[in-house]
């Protein structure tokens, strides 16, 4: 109970900052601050990197705005993915795309990122900075990469890697590698910083890969089978692919060739994924990744925040 309290406030003190960093009281991005940042979000970002400062003793109190600028960043990747995707729900509400129109969305998304850089840079740190602004090319890039690359069966996993390190793992290594920074640690220990949030990253992006295909929207929030629908070959397609025949390959790039993919196609991959045991497969690999970094975690003196975040961890797999 004492450990959810600490943690509580913690989160909390998040909450408020995000609050003051967005404030502009515009009616609309009022509506759309109450929305993005006031509901639902784990904060899995901005405590990672609380996480890492504790584990490396910082004092200088720079983490509550790394943090949220982390956060800032990442739900103006949301409102501008929400928009790539066509996606009618996030969280289980309507995506602010589905309530007041992508033109919004798109506009919201720039404004939370202008707020973030703004705040990031009253920080007065060069090195934040960089590694904030390398974290927006990799976002982007990334986004474009997986366009241009969709319905493309020829994907290789080395593509697969590059994407979702892009999309997802660069900001979590910039999380865990500012916390380095505010430590002045050595380029070594950042990289071993920044290593471990990369690969908290990509097991993150892995498991929402694996979501879309075995969790209901109930349990998820988003639109099931939404990756499938938008023909992007992501994890659990690449594994299953792995375990075909040539024959079978040729009948899965064709559903994913289609212009779109209809109820019978849906069933047809489900089948297939559960025939060629996917899901165990899946979840064998991610609970290895898993345990490797708790080995990670495992090094640094036992807190509740570390056990906190252990308990997140392990409801990944
Ligand atoms: C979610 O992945 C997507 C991202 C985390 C990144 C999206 C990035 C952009 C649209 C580029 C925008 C760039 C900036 C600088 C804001 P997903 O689609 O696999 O997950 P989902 O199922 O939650 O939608
Ligand atoms: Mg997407």
């Amino acid at each position: 109970m004492k450990s959810k309290f600490k943690i509580q406030t913690i989160l909390s003190q998040f909450d408020k900052n995000l609050d003051n960093i967005i404030s502009e009281d515009i009616p609309i991005l009022k509506k759309i601050k109450k929305q993005v940042i006031s509901s639902g979000g784990k904060r899995i970002r901005p405590f990672a990197h609380y996480l890492f400062c504790q584990f490396l003793n910082v004092k200088d109190v720079s983490w509550l705005d790394v943090g949220s600028v982390a956060e800032l960043i990442h739900a103006a990747s949301l409102l501008h993915d929400d928009v790539v995707d066509n996606a009618p729900i996030r969280r289980g509400k309507p995506t602010i795309g589905a309530s007041f129109g992508n033109k919004t969305a798109i506009l919201a998304g720039d404004y939370l990122l202008a707020c973030g850089i703004s705040r990031l840079n009253t920080l007065g740190n060069p090195e934040l900075m960089e590694i904030f602004s390398q974290v927006l090319r990799d976002l982007s890039v990334s986004e474009l990469l997986q366009m241009e690359w969709e319905k493309n069966p020829n994907i290789t996993l080395k593509i697969y890697d590059q994407i979702i390190y892009g999309k997802t793992a660069s900001l979590f290594g910039v999380c865990t590698e500012a916390a380095a920074i505010l430590a002045n640690q050595s380029k070594e220990k950042r990289k071993e910083f920044r290593q471990f949030g990369v690969r908290l990253g990509k097991l993150f992006q892995k498991k929402d890969d694996c979501l879309d295909y075995f969790v209901d929207s109930k349990a998820s929030g988003k639109e099931f089978l939404k990756d499938f629908k938008n023909g992007l070959f992501t994890y659990p397609v690449l594994v299953l692919r792995s375990k075909l025949s040539l024959l079978e390959k040729r009948k899965l790039n064709q559903l994913f060739q289609k212009e779109t993919r209809n109820a019978n196609d849906e069933t047809i991959i489900l089948d297939l994924m559960n025939a060629k045991h996917v899901p165990s497969l899946l979840h064998k690999e991610l609970e290895k990744e898993k345990n490797e970094l708790l080995v990670f975690l495992n090094q640094f003196p036992k807190s509740e925040e570390r056990e906190l975040f252990i308990e997140q961890l392990g409801r990944l797999t």
